[in-house]
């Protein structure tokens, strides 16, 4: 239409007129079913308080039967699993991470007991940053160097572990070169060929993480150490697509990019360029930031949390990891 003398010809706000036009219109949409609730899993020796994400609780073994039994009634498809590890449980090479007496072993065990193995999906980190005395995810060498190939035996170990507590899938979130690779080969070995790998292929070295460390009292191990030597750097993009093939080669069955709200370039790029399914994680510093802004600002905290959620979905997101899950599972069931 570029002679019918009126002005402008092309009107965009013709859909955007009524409630009805909009909704027909609507490219992206935010569904439970996207959500992956990140839940941490504490000891007597941890308050269930978490002072650094206000809202966010940590559970006790015995609180999980009601935490999957609210997951189910919302209709969230999974959990993922973060311990709360008590310090007398770590040391220099993570031996709890595979213990079969560990606290995720009894928390997968109290859970598939109440869950609806249908409905409900179980994911688990594999890392040793809980277990170790100085919190990185890997086990340190004799020059003090978080050593690749040796915490490979070590996540296999805990891989194993996992599996055989009924873990549905695993997502290692260590950085080691060839760890899916390694944890594939020994799972399908072991048995667990029905066990999922979900990768955080392109996990950046992040500020975003403080908050969950603190909540799994990973920093006072951790001192001011940085994991820059295996998290990758924030400058680069070309780096992180090269992660997530070598993850997709070595036979992971979706990947994950981390932290959220400021990579969606990664998500959108990966998602032009491979077919796997992407999901992203909208980090405890994200979650933080939104509930810190709606308190002491103007800011809506349902409406910033349902934007910016839908904002991974405009990006290419097949899910979001996020600790906004149950409460957004409430506002799209309203
Ligand atoms: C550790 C791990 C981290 C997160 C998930 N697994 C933190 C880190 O790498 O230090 C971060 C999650 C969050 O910040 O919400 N392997």
């Amino acid at each position: 239409m570029i002679s019918c003398g009126t002005f402008p010809a092309t009107r965009m706000r013709r859909n955007r007129q009524t409630v009805w036009i909009r909704n027909l219109v609507q490219e992206n949409r935010l569904h439970v079913s996207d959500l992956i609730w990140p839940i941490f899993v504490r000891d007597e020796n941890f308050s269930p308080e978490i002072d650094s994400m206000p809202g966010v609780l940590r559970y006790t073994v015995d609180e999980l039967p009601k935490v999957a039994e609210e997951a189910q009634r919302l209709g969230i498809p999974s959990l993922a699993l973060f311990p709360c590890v008590d310090i007398k449980y770590k040391t220099v090479d993570g031996a709890e991470a595979w213990a079969d007496d560990s606290l995720m072993v009894g928390a997968l065990g109290k859970l598939n007991q109440a869950r609806d193995r249908d409905k409900l999906g179980i994911i688990v980190d594999v890392a040793l940053d809980p277990y170790t005395t100085y919190g990185h995810d890997g086990i340190l060498n004799k020059k003090g160097y978080v050593d690749n190939d040796l915490t490979l035996e070590a996540l296999e170990r805990q891989a194993v572990t996992l599996a055989q507590a009924g873990a549905d899938i695993i997502a290692p979130s260590d950085m080691m070169d060839g760890r899916v690779m390694i944890l594939r080969n020994f799972l399908d070995v072991k048995g667990y060929a029905d066990v999922g790998i979900m990768a955080y292929s392109a996990k950046f070295n992040s500020a975003f993480y403080a908050p969950f460390r603190n909540a799994l009292g990973s920093e006072k191990s951790l001192k001011k150490a940085t994991k820059c030597t295996y998290q990758m750097s924030f400058s680069n993009t070309d780096e992180a697509m090269r992660e997530i093939e070598l993850d997709i080669q070595e036979g992971a069955d979706a990947i994950i990019i981390k932290p959220g709200m400021p990579y969606l370039d990664i998500v959108q790029r990966a998602s032009q360029s491979y077919t796997i399914p992407i999901f992203s994680y909208q980090v405890s510093g994200e979650y933080s930031m939104i509930k810190y802004a709606a308190k002491h600002t103007s800011m809506d905290e349902k409406a910033l949390v349902l934007e910016s959620l839908l904002a991974f979905k405009r990006a290419g997101c097949a899910g979001i990891w996020s600790y906004f899950t149950p409460f957004v599972a409430k506002f799209l069931q309203e």
